[in-house]
C-alpha cells in the first residue's frame, strides 16, 4: 500500500495505470488539466470508474503550477510520483514548440523540484519515449544508444526531461526511472493517434491517409503491457535508471492498416500522401535491459492489441472524435 501520485493520470495511459494501481490497493491523486489536446469527455469517460473509488482523488492542476504542485505534495506527501502529463504528439509539436518545452520541460522541472523538498524522498517515475532515439536506421534501440539527434520538438523535450532527471538525482539523491515508451495503443486511445484515426476511416469506409510509401514501421505496444512495465519500475524505483518499454516487433505501416481492416472485418481504402516531417522511419525497442532489470515482459500480439480496442471503439460511439 502506498499514497502516489499520478500526473496526467485521466489520459490513455495514465487512467489504465490509475485502475490498475487502485485494483493493488493504493491510495492515489490524480493530477490533470484536461488539457485541450483532445475532448474532456473521453478524459472523464477515461476516469469514470477510478473516481468512484474512495481510494482515488482527482486534482484539476495545471502541473506548471509551482505553487499548487508544492501544496499539494506537502499535504498529501506521497511514496511515488508517476509523472506521466505532457503535451503529446510529434507533429503539432512542430507548431507550437514553445508550448511543448513549457508543459514538458518546465511542468518536469517543477515536479523535480517539488519531490525533491520531501522527506523521505518519494520514487520518481516518469514518462520519456523512444522519438528520443531520432531517425535512426539501425535498430533494435538500445539505451546505451546516444540520443543526441532528436527530430522534433517532442522529442527534444522528452530528451531535456531525461537530463533534469539526472540532474535532480544527482543534486538530491532523488530516486528516479525514465520509461521511453514505444507507441501505446489498446482501449481509450487517444484519438490523435494512427491506430485511432485509422479505425475510425476504414469503419467508415473513408480512404487513410499513408505518409509516405507504407514502410515506416512502430513498435506498437499494447497499454496493459505498458502499465505493467510502469508498475514494475514504480516497484524497482532507486537510484537513476532509463528503460525502454517497447513490444521488440516491429510493424509496417501497410501491415498496420491491413491488420485494422481485419481487426473491423473492413477493407481498408489507402490514399498515399507524402511523408510528413518530424516522423522518424522506424521504432523498435531492445528490452534487454527491462527485462532483465524489472522482469518486464510484453505479451500481446497485434492482433489480439487491435481486436481489444476495436470492443472498445465499438462500445464507446460517443466518444469517437
Ligand atoms: N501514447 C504513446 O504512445 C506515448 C509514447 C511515448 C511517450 N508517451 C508519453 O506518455 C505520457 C502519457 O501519454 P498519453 O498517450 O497517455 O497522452 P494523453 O494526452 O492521453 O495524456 C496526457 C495527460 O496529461 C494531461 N496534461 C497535459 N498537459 C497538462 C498540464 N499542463 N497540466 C496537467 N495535466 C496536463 C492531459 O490532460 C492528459 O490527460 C506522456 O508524457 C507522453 O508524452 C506516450
Amino acid at each position: 500500500m502506498m499514497r502516489v501520485i499520478v500526473t496526467g493520470g485521466a489520459g490513455f495511459i495514465g487512467s489504465h495505470l490509475v485502475d490498475r494501481l487502485l485494483d493493488e490497493g493504493h491510495s492515489l491523486v490524480v493530477v490533470d488539466n484536461f488539457d485541450a489536446f483532445y475532448g474532456r469527455a473521453i478524459k472523464e469517460s477515461n476516469l469514470a470508474r477510478a473516481i468512484a473509488n474512495s481510494n482515488c482523488r482527482l486534482v484539476e492542476l495545471d502541473i506548471r503550477d509551482t505553487a499548487g504542485v508544492r501544496a499539494l505534495v506537502s499535504e498529501f506527501h506521497p511514496e511515488a510520483i508517476v509523472h506521466l502529463a505532457a503535451r503529446a504528439g510529434v507533429r503539432p509539436s512542430i507548431e507550437s514548440p514553445e508550448l511543448y518545452n513549457d508543459v514538458n520541460v518546465t511542468g518536469t522541472v517543477v515536479w523535480l523540484e517539488s519531490a525533491c523538498r520531501l522527506r523521505p524522498l518519494p520514487r520518481f517515475v516518469y514518462a520519456s519515449s523512444s522519438s528520443v532515439y531520432g531517425d535512426r536506421h539501425d535498430a533494435p534501440f538500445r539505451e546505451t544508444d546516444s540520443v543526441d539527434l532528436p527530430i522534433s520538438p517532442y522529442a527534444a523535450s522528452k530528451k531535456a526531461c531525461e537530463l533534469y532527471a539526472h540532474v535532480f538525482h544527482h543534486l538530491h539523491g532523488l530516486p528516479v526511472t525514465g520509461l521511453r515508451f514505444f507507441t501505446a495503443y489498446g482501449p481509450r486511445n487517444r484519438p490523435d493517434l494512427a491506430i485511432a484515426k485509422f479505425t475510425r476511416l476504414i469503419d467508415r469506409g473513408e480512404p487513410v491517409p499513408m505518409f509516405g510509401d507504407g514502410s515506416t514501421r512502430r513498435d506498437y505496444t499494447f497499454v496493459a503491457d505498458i502499465v505493467n512495465g510502469i508498475v514494475r519500475a514504480i516497484e524497482n524505483c532507486r537510484g537513476h535508471h532509463l528503460y525502454n518499454l517497447g513490444n521488440s516487433d516491429p510493424v509496417v505501416l501497410h501491415q498496420l492498416i491491413t491488420a485494422i481492416g481485419h481487426a473491423l472485418g473492413k477493407t481498408p481504402i489507402i490514399n498515399q500522401l507524402p511523408a510528413q516531417p518530424g516522423d522518424v522511419q522506424q521504432t523498435y525497442a531492445d528490452i534487454t535491459r527491462a527485462a532483465t532489470e524489472l522482469g518486464y515482459a510484453p505479451r500481446t500480439p497485434l492482433a489480439e492489441g487491435l481486436a481489444a480496442y476495436v470492443d472498445w471503439y465499438r462500445a464507446h460511439p460517443s466518444l469517437r472524435q
